[in-house]
């Protein structure tokens, strides 16, 4: 992951890497009166018109948090019930977005998982791997805190091993064995549903990103909400820190 990505905003100025919180399917479907699944079927629907979204802007990294390390914790039939839609959505969309030139790829701990959707979630990485239109990395089983510890113990495992020095280890090296290393950082982070909170997504990753939020449940949002998420982002002047004038600098 690249430390500081490009600062200046205009019109034409896209996210290359777009990562969202899909929040509010629960609400969508109990405003209904219906159970909560209605709700996270309605929400997969979703799914395909951010991915349609994301293709036809040339966004070229698209990271959805599907099912948090927390979200085991709930009521035992909703976890049975996202599991079958999981398994589902698998079989049923791989293949199409393979044709599309997708990339998938999962954070998180996969192993978690039962077998049968490991199995799905391997499949997908290996016969999407060489696609290159857009990366979809799907954060399941994933946490933010359970991220960097595992970039620790990746780095302590180093150092016994003697092949890492202790003094060696800064924001580079550990930024490495983070989830999603290889990819550009996130430019906009999008949550649906009204919260205001990362919720221990990408704590790391998410650390200079542009954040944008909606009152809209997440089966609720349509192009117009996106274009405008998009809109706002390419106004905003991102500074790392600096200030205006070294911006305009750089720029110039
Ligand atoms: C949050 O809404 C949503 C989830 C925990 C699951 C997200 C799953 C999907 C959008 C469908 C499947 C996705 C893929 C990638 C196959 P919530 O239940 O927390 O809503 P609430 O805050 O209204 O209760």
């Amino acid at each position: 992951m690249t430390a500081m990505p490009p600062t200046s905003a205009s019109e034409g100025n896209v996210p290359r890497h777009l990562a969202i919180i899909m929040d509010g399917n629960g609400r969508w479907a109990e405003r209904r009166r219906r159970p909560r699944i209605i709700g996270h079927r309605a929400g997969a629907r979703t799914v395909n018109l951010v991915i349609d979204f994301c293709i036809e802007k040339g966004i070229e990294v698209l990271t959805l948090f599907a099912f948090s390390s927390e979200n085991w914790g709930r009521p035992q039939d909703e976890v049975s019930a996202l599991m079958k839609l999981f398994a589902n959505a698998l079989e049923r969309e791989v293949d199409e977005l393979n044709r599309r030139n997708v990339r998938i790829r999962f954070i998180g701990e996969r192993v978690r998982f039962p077998d049968t959707i490991l199995e799905r979630m391997n499949a997908a990485e290996a016969l999407t791997a060489g696609n290159t239109r857009l990366t979809l990395a799907i954060a399941a089983s994933y946490g933010g805190r359970q991220d960097i510890v595992q970039a620790t113990q990746s780095l302590v495992h180093d150092v016994l091993a003697g092949t890492l020095r202790p003094e060696d280890i800064d924001e580079t090296v550990l930024d490495a064995r983070m989830a999603l290393a290889d990819l550009p950082p996130p430019d906009l982070f999008i949550r649906t549903g009204g919260e205001h909170r990362i919720s221990n997504f990408l704590l790391w990753q998410l650390a200079y990103t542009e954040l944008w939020f909606t009152e809209k449940l997440w089966p609720e949002l349509d192009t117009e909400a996106l274009q405008h998420a998009l809109d706002d982002y390419a106004h905003r002047e991102r500074r790392y820190g600096l200030t205006s004038a070294q911006i305009l600098e750089k720029s110039a």
